[in-house]
């Protein structure tokens, strides 16, 4: 089976690569590695000992698209192609809508074209509406986002679930992740942001490192066990493997369904301090700041429907999470730029 991955050079598209090339799938990917870099698709592939086809350009251009499907026999897309700063949405919303809502648009167009119609979106917990309580099912309420970043995900998945509803032969899966961090075991792919992270875990890391000073801890009066804000963070080589559940579902079903990839269980930023520190024996120097605008106290899924349809459970805990990321900011503390 051959899958096409948008985005396939960031974070979760290269560990979903490698994943998908262990399991037997010819992968080619098209990302305009605005967010990438391509020695991550080079380690993906000696990793592997397999090749992949790799098309660098945006998935914006229909001109692109339509050479990718008529030069490759696509059975099933991933679509991880996207701008993903919540913060950088709100300073720069038409950037995020155009880019985010623009690579779905002209992606089904061209596939819509070419009669292939299996498609699995990365979609995000930010979809779901704030005053939920958890943990969240897949029915939960969403909408009511708090910033451009989370509604191009809640529109994707309006326009993709209108797409499958007129036209039953489209098969769709929106894969709404928690939180993924963490790295593949041998420390050779991971999560390189650019500039200062926004995200915890990677701050967590350059900071062990040395290239942050100190880990701000955004509040510690929320309403949770010791105060501060409490997620659902997800292994990102499970969170691969579940991409590979969603093809086998994808490929064999029609219509559109809504997965939560996530643990089920929260930890608190303070559990994720200390249990890097305790696993990796290393300091995160840290302080208590105030709340960051738009932060919930307590977010984390129920991942039962997953498990039940697609087959798929996240294995890794905790300890491997900060074992995975610490080994993949030693082994590259300047990530792949170096
Ligand atoms: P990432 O930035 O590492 O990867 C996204 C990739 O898409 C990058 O390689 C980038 O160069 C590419 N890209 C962006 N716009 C493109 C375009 N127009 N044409 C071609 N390539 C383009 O991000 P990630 O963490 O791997 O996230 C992948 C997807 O998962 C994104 O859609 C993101 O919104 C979603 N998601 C991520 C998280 C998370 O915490 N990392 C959580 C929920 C959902
Ligand atoms: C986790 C916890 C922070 C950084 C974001 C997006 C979401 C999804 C995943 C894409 C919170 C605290 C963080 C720091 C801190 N992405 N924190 N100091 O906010 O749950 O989700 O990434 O879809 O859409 O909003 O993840 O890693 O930023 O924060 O104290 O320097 O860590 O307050 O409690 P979040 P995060």
């Amino acid at each position: 089976m051959r899958i096409l991955v948008t985005g396939g050079a960031g974070y979760i598209g290269s560990h979903t690569c490698l994943e998908l090339l262990h399991g037997g799938y010819d992968v080619v990917v098209v990302d305009n590695l605005c967010n990438s870099n391509p020695v991550a698709l080079e380690r993906v592939q000696a990793l592997a000992g397999k090749s992949l086809t790799f098309y660098q350009g945006d998935v914006r251009d229909l001109a692109l698209l339509r050479r990718i499907f008529q030069e490759q026999e696509i059975d099933c897309v991933i679509h991880f192609a996207g701008l993903k700063a919540v913060g950088e949405s709100v300073s720069q919303p038409w950037r995020y809508y155009d880019n985010n809502l623009n690579t779905t648009l002209a992606l089904t167009k061209v596939m819509e074209e070419a009669g292939r119609k299996n498609l699995i979106f990365s979609s995000s917990a930010t979809v779901y509406t704030a005053s939920n309580t958890m943990p969240l099912q897949e029915t939960s309420q969403t909408g009511g986002c708090t910033n451009p970043y989370g509604w191009t995900k809640f529109m994707t998945e309006q326009i993709l679930s209108g797409i499958s509803h007129a036209d039953p032969a489209w098969s769709v899966c929106l894969l709404r992740y928690f939180n993924p961090i963490g790295a593949h075991e041998s420390g050779q792919i991971g999560e390189d942001p650019r500039g200062i992270p926004n995200n915890l875990m990677p701050y967590i890391t350059q900071t062990a490192i040395g290239r942050r000073e100190r880990l701000s801890i955004f509040g510690d009066d929320y309403d949770t066990p010791d105060g501060t804000g409490v997620r659902d963070y997800i292994h990102v080589v499970d969170l691969a493997k579940g991409h590979v559940a969603a093809v086998n579902y994808t490929v064999a079903h029609q219509g559109v369904e809504v997965f939560n990839l996530g643990t089920g269980k929260g930890y608190s930023v303070l559990d994720m301090v200390n249990t890097f520190q305790q696993v990796n024996q290393v300091s995160v120097p840290y302080q208590i700041v105030a709340r960051r605008p738009g932060d919930i106290a307590t977010c984390y899924a129920d991942p039962e429907k997953s498990e039940r349809m697609l087959g798929w459970k996240a294995e890794k805990d905790l300890a491997d999470m900060c074992r995975d990321a610490w080994n993949w900011q030693c082994k590259n503390p300047q990530g792949y730029q170096a």
